[in-house]
């Protein structure tokens, strides 16, 4: 069952434009349904089944969104900051209806961030019961070794009250700077960072690659972000 809603809000909705300015498209005759051209703003339009075009452009009446971003460094993780630029003001949808990150990177951290306003999703993918895995890249200041896998691989003591689930450590190249990936089950403050302190090295550079069932497309650059497919929504939701 759909409630119906007006034309004109369902393309304000659908970030078209503000409420007056896609009256005045309608009244133009740039919005079809079902093939036909409608200049009435106040029709009613079920939100299921009428085929809505503007500019023979298909309009799907979405109210949950759902973005893959790379997160470029030197943007915050929130939806508002005084003083810094936000990774929800980096997605122009038109919409933007309550959008906010699933977790949080640091500042300086880059890579993959999923923004959307599916409270039910993000609830589950940050539930620490879950223990959703998340992979990172990083660059390492100091030579990674095997006793640093095993460290990690035993769990780290980052709190008095806090001991990482074993984490997965892989060298992928060892030197005065080491690439390494690192998958950790939980999201605490700074964990990668303060893992790394633990056993006397210092992150230089650090990215997200995946989130549970989530990878990065590589194909966008920092700043970059793209809708999820279908099928990265399903397999995040697990029903693949
Ligand atoms: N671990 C960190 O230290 N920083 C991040 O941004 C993410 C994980």
């Amino acid at each position: 069952m759909s409630t119906p809603v007006r034309l004109d809000k369902y393309l304000a909705d659908m970030g078209i434009g503000t409420r007056s300015e896609v009256k005045t498209y309608i009244r133009k005759g740039r919005v079809k349904i079902n093939g036909i051209i409608v200049k009435e703003p106040d029709i009613k339009i079920n939100t299921i089944s009428s085929e809505v075009y503007f500019d023979n452009e298909p309009i799907v009446y979405e109210t949950v969104e759902y973005y893959m971003l790379n997160k470029p460094a030197g943007v915050v993780s929130a939806t508002v900051d005084n003083h810094c630029e936000t990774v929800v003001e980096l997605i122009k949808s038109g919409r933007n209806k309550d959008l906010f990150p699933v977790g949080r990177l640091d500042k300086d951290t880059e890579g993959l961030l999923l923004i959307t306003n599916d409270g039910d999703l993000a609830h589950r993918l940050l539930s620490p019961k879950k223990h959703v895995p998340k992979v990172y890249y990083a660059r390492i200041k100091g030579m990674v070794t095997k006793e640093d896998v095993e460290t990690f691989r035993s769990g780290i003591q980052l709190d008095e009250d806090f001991i990482t689930l074993p984490a997965r450590l892989d060298i992928l190249e060892a030197g005065d700077i080491s690439d390494i990936k690192v998958t950790i089950y939980e999201g605490k403050f700074h964990q990668v960072k303060r893992m790394f302190e633990a056993v006397s090295k210092e992150v230089l550079y650090l990215k997200r690659l995946s989130m549970g069932e989530l990878y990065l497309d590589e194909s966008l650059a920092p700043g970059e972000y793209r809708k999820l497919t279908e099928y990265e929504l399903n397999k995040l939701k697990g029903n693949e």
